[in-house]
């Protein structure tokens, strides 16, 4: 698999929101799509942060700021998801709620990255540069999901390491 790096991100957030659907859907197998929801994110942030950011905001039009604020969003995103995964039980009272805190700071990163970074690195990022970029980010999301970056240990350290991010 390869390709232009913005399509891949693309792709994934895509993903992202056919996993939430199956985390509300109570005939669904709610807990391998946790499973495979908690490993994708994280590995789609960690490569995002490790590969992708910082080679964006090289560029003029990417805006410094916003690469900087995409990456607080993800700490946000990976301190909803752990509440999630300390839920665990898709029977459980808080799973609704957790799981609906866990959707609105998802879809709100989705949609603010995909209108500000990746907009501005579609305009000024030459096809071959996001060619390169595409596969740094597959072999880092890789690296990540081969680690198990889902499990719940990994989340609860990530969360512990970028705590002061959040508000
Ligand atoms: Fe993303
Ligand atoms: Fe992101």
């Amino acid at each position: 698999m390869s390709g232009d790096v913005i399509e891949l991100i693309l792709a994934d957030h895509r993903r992202f929101e056919d996993l939430f659907r199956q985390l509300r859907d109570n005939s669904a197998d709610q807990r391998a799509a946790l499973r495979d929801l908690s490993a994708l994110l994280v590995a789609h942030a960690e490569a995002e942060e490790s590969e992708v950011y910082p080679a964006l905001r090289r560029f003029d039009d990417v805006d410094d700021h916003e690469v900087e604020h995409g990456a607080e969003e993800h700490a946000e995103g990976h301190q909803a998801l752990l509440a999630l995964l300390e839920v665990a039980d898709p029977a459980a009272e808080e799973w609704d709620e957790k799981l609906e805190d866990l959707v609105k700071a998802v879809n709100h990163h989705l949609d603010e990255e995909e209108r500000t970074i990746l907009n501005s690195a579609r305009d000024s990022v030459p096809d071959q540069r996001r060619a390169e970029l595409g596969e740094k980010f597959l072999t880092a999301r890789q690296f990540a999901l081969d680690a198990g970056c889902g499990d719940v240990a990994h989340v609860r350290d990530l969360v512990e390491q970028t705590k002061d991010r959040v508000d």
